[in-house]
């Protein structure tokens, strides 16, 4: 029986969901993977960081999350103010970051995870910061340290998609990739394709929480570059700045052109795409509205919040992947996927 210790930073929907997860298939990993998971340390930005060495019950942390009581209520705990101070101070295996993204300079994670990499832990994230904006820089402090930096559900949330790319298709040459990495503007897309009005549908998918009271981030295609961005840098191995990808929302499309598309036997679809430039090492990157055919490409007929990618490579012509994009036990599944990883 192998013993990993776990650090949680941030502890609201997706770390509060991880922590649950943990608790309910602890006796499922120990029978399956001889793998006996404690969660050693907890941080979110009310209440800093706290500590037990010997592990802290997750019922009670999910029982003070429910009622709205401080992280500090735990009794014979260290605390410190900040995340930061309480990761250098303390010893454990695996750092699980689940704090905001922040795509304008990835912190905190960003320095929640430089920290865990020196200390030579491993770390894990669902958030897109860090692997748009800086996942060379990570990659190259995680191998100088013997340890692994994984971010399966930073795209496609527990979709595995990167252990796809990276492991299971490890020796494929990856000549281009095509994928609806945002649910709220699959789910609008799709919604608009039955006939019904942008502004309703919109009103409808926030309602159902779908989409963020602001919807900006998804329906301009902004979170689908951030994911854009960690595939580059992921499977192709090159890293893009924000304004190498192209981008272009679902906002400005009318009924009249779905309607069209339809009648010609297609579907809008907002593509993310990845593809070397011919004859040069660029990338060609893009966010944007596609139509395309029913019957020949299989992102066509992905409806609702799905999402998924098609990768093309010289091994395996087309690999299609089709499986939930967000929510919070897909999302805290991929923490746990990556974090069994770093344990093998
Ligand atoms: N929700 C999804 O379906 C989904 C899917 C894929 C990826 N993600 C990503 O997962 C991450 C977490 O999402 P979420 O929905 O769980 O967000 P959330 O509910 O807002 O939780 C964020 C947590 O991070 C804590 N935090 C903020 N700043 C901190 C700091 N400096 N130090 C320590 N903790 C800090 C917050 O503390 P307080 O509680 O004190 O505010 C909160 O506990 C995000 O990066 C998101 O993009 C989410």
């Amino acid at each position: 029986m192998q013993h990993i210790r776990l650090t949680l930073i941030g502890f609201g929907v997706v770390g509060q969901s991880f922590a649950e997860l943990l608790a309910n298939k602890h006796a499922y990993l120990k029978q399956r993977y001889s793998t006996w998971l404690t969660l050693v340390g907890v941080a979110n930005a009310r209440h800093g960081f706290i500590y037990r060495t010997d592990g802290l019950d997750l019922s009670l942390l999910l029982k003070f999350a429910r009622e709205g009581r401080p992280l500090t209520e735990y009794h014979d705990v260290r605390h410190w103010n900040n995340a930061v101070d309480g990761l250098k101070d303390t010893v454990a295996d695996i750092l699980i970051e689940a704090s905001p993204t922040n795509l304008r300079d990835a912190e905190p994670a960003l320095s929640h995870i430089r920290t865990a990499l020196s200390k030579r832990m491993h770390a894990v994230t669902a958030n897109k910061g860090p692997g748009a904006l800086a996942a060379s820089e990570l990659f190259t402090l995680a191998r100088e340290h013997g340890v692994q930096f994984r971010m399966e559900s930073s795209v496609m949330a527990g979709t595995p998609v990167i252990s796809t790319i990276r492991e299971g298709m490890a020796g494929a040459k990856i000549t281009s990739l095509r994928a609806i990495l945002n649910g709220t503007s699959n789910y609008i897309l799709s919604a608009m394709a039955s006939g019904r009005d942008y502004a309703e549908v919109l009103a409808d998918a926030q309602a159902q929480g779908y989409a963020e009271t602001d919807p900006t981030a998804d329906v301009e295609g902004y979170d689908a570059v951030a994911k854009t961005m960690i595939l580059a840098a992921l499977v192709f191995n090159h890293p893009l700045r924000v304004e190498q990808v192209e981008r272009q929302g679902i906002t400005a499309i009318t009924p009249e052109q779905v309607q069209a598309a339809i009648d010609a036997g297609m579907r809008i679809k907002l593509i993310a795409s990845l593809r070397p430039a011919p004859g040069s090492d660029e990338l060609i990157a893009s966010v944007k509205p596609i139509a395309l055919p029913l019957l020949t490409d299989p992102l066509a007929r992905v409806d609702g919040a799905m999402n998924a990618i098609s990768i093309q490579s010289d091994t395996l012509p087309e690999v299609t992947i089709i499986g939930p994009g967000a929510g919070r036990m897909e999302t805290a599944q991929g923490l746990l996927a990556d974090v069994l990883a770093c344990t093998r």
